[in-house]
């Protein structure tokens, strides 16, 4: 037998493969050092692109659409989002787990009234955002695989809390 390189699996609920997992994280490792600055750049953008989305933040109005660089209220928040996700990066190895907290995203959200097209826009706002922080290190296929599989389950739980919510009506 030649040289037995041990293949890289992926999962069978996730689809991830450790390489990608290894990646991600270490991608991660750059943008943890200033999360506040990039949660506001996230959402800045996000909101810049879909304006009309802004009623779906309670603490913002239209007329902070000029001046969301200098509001405390959307850094507090785009902080908020990104540490969650930094949570979500040390469940990938935890099926189950991540699944459920997924769901659970998805069904608080919901209840926010966030549809799932809100958390496609954010993916791809997020996959830029990331793509700047960390230049040539950036993996291209570990975040597609990632982020796709987060916005996938958030999604499923916004579909299972509507299901929910139609039993009672
Ligand atoms: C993957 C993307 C996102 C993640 C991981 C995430 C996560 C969170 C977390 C952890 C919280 C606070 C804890 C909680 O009550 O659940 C929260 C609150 C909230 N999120 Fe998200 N979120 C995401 C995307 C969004 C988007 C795109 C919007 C709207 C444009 C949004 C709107 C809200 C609102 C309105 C709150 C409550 C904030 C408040 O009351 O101050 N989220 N989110």
């Amino acid at each position: 037998m030649g040289n037995c390189v041990a293949r890289d699996i992926p999962d069978p609920q996730t689809g991830l493969t450790s390489n990608h997992i290894k990646a991600v994280r270490a991608n991660w490792k750059l943008i943890e050092k200033r999360l506040p600055e990039y949660g506001l750049e996230l959402f800045v953008a996000y909101l810049n692109k879909h304006p009309d989305w802004i009623g779906l933040l309670p603490f913002l109005k239209p007329a902070d659409m000029p001046r969301l660089q200098q509001t405390p209220r959307l850094k507090a928040h785009g902080t908020i989002v990104l540490k969650k996700l930094g949570e979500l990066l040390t469940m990938l190895d935890s099926p189950p787990k991540l699944i459920g907290e997924l769901l659970k995203q998805g069904s608080t959200h919901r209840a926010r009234g966030l549809a799932p097209e809100n958390f496609q826009a954010i993916q791809h706002d997020l996959n830029e955002l990331f793509v700047k922080i960390c230049g040539p290190e950036f993996d291209i296929e570990g975040w597609d695989a990632v982020l796709t599989l987060i916005m996938t389950g958030i999604e499923e739980g916004l579909r299972q809390a509507r299901d929910k919510d139609a039993k009672y009506l």
